[in-house]
């Protein structure tokens, strides 16, 4: 059975993402908030001739942050470079990059929080006053020689914010945060997605899809398509309420969008550690899985739905998991008061 939510992006992914991105702002769904301040500072921007200052997405991932960089670049009329941070492992992997773009260009620097520190004091200077110094030769005969760089804008992208450096982060004049979009809007997404696709639904379909989809438009259109499959071979290939839902139990992703993984989880707190707390590297371990997919993936997810708190002690299971699970909560775990539907 495939695992509907990883770490790992596929192949199968990728294309899809590529297919399914929006290519305009009035197609990018929901994050209101967002929108607003890009297109203030997008029109400010061209209206003064500059290039954009630059610019931190952050969020869980697959929430959009490499589609709004695209979408930035589009709306300036300027290219986009993309690169992610461990793969710019020299500065001169850096300088190569920096010196080939062109006023305005965006630089898309993903999983920035992974720049590696030299490669990242390079970066400061860049950011700043547009100057970059290399290093030729070495021993005695090394100097330094100062580049000018057209005036280009740094899009960075980050799942874990809170990795990232002070400096680095104060280097960046736009700062936005990505959140988990509501139903609805997933519903909005997945109308347009089974159109591209040429999936036939009806809408108690897409409902069903969007409630399970984790606030996510990744897991969306990945459930869209697994989804899509099983009604094919199954029944009739159209996505109907009926046809969702069995084909989400075959699937494994239960009534709050949980997959195997997320329950297995909390099962292993609950019955091995007795609710927590307990570290992530003990329960990676007990998982047999790899503590980024647990941190990035899992649990901002779990945290949010009410199923799990991340103490300074460790990982701990709320009453609610216990009750979600079909065990009676114990005495000493403090109820916590969610409302019982999903809150994406
Ligand atoms: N607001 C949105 N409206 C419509 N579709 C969206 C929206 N946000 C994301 N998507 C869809 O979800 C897919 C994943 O988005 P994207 O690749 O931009 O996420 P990301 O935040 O960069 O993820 P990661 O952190 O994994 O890099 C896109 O291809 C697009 O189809
Ligand atoms: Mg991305």
């Amino acid at each position: 059975m495939p695992r509907v939510i990883e770490a790992e992006r596929h192949e199968e992914d990728r294309e899809l993402d590529l297919s399914l991105r929006p290519v305009s702002f009035d197609e990018f769904v929901g994050q209101p908030r967002v929108k607003e301040q890009l297109s203030i500072f997008i029109q400010a921007a061209r209206e003064r001739g500059e290039a954009l200052d630059h610019c931190l997405f952050h969020g869980p991932p697959g929430l959009g942050k490499t589609t709004l960089a695209y979408l930035m670049a589009r709306a300036m009329g300027t290219n986009i470079r993309i690169t992610t941070g461990p793969v710019l492992e020299r500065p001169g992997d850096l300088a190569g990059l920096l010196t080939n773009l062109k006023d305005g260009d965006i630089l898309f620097v993903d999983e920035i929080h992974r720049l590696s520190a030299t490669v990242e004091e390079y970066l400061y200077p860049a950011m700043e006053d547009y100057k970059l110094d290399i290093l030729i030769d070495k021993g005695p005969a090394a100097r330094s020689l100062q580049l000018q760089l057209p005036h280009f804008t740094l899009v960075g992208a980050t799942t874990r914010a809170g990795l990232l450096t002070g400096p680095l982060r104060s280097r960046f004049g736009v700062t936005l945060r990505l959140d988990y979009y509501g139903a609805d809007e997933l519903h909005q997404m997945l109308r347009r997605s089974a159109r591209l696709l040429n999936v036939e639904t009806d809408e108690s379909g897409l409902a069903e899809i969007a409630d399970r989809s984790r606030g996510t438009p990744r897991v969306a259109n990945r459930l869209l398509r697994r989804i899509r499959d099983v009604a094919q071979v199954r029944g009739s290939g159209r996505i109907h309420g009926d046809t969702a839902r069995d084909a989400l139990r075959l699937l494994e992703i239960d009534d709050f969008g949980l997959d195997e993984l997320d329950i297995r989880l909390l099962s292993a707190l609950v019955q091995k550690f007795r609710g927590g707390p307990v570290g992530l590297g003990t329960l990676a371990v007990t998982l047999g899985e790899d503590e980024g997919t647990l941190e990035e993936i899992c649990e901002p997810y779990l945290i949010r739905q009410g199923f799990l708190q991340r103490t300074a002690r460790g990982r701990v299971a709320t009453a609610r998991a216990y009750e979600h699970l079909g065990f009676t909560v114990p005495s000493d775990v403090q109820s916590t008061f969610f409302d019982s539907k999903p809150t994406p």
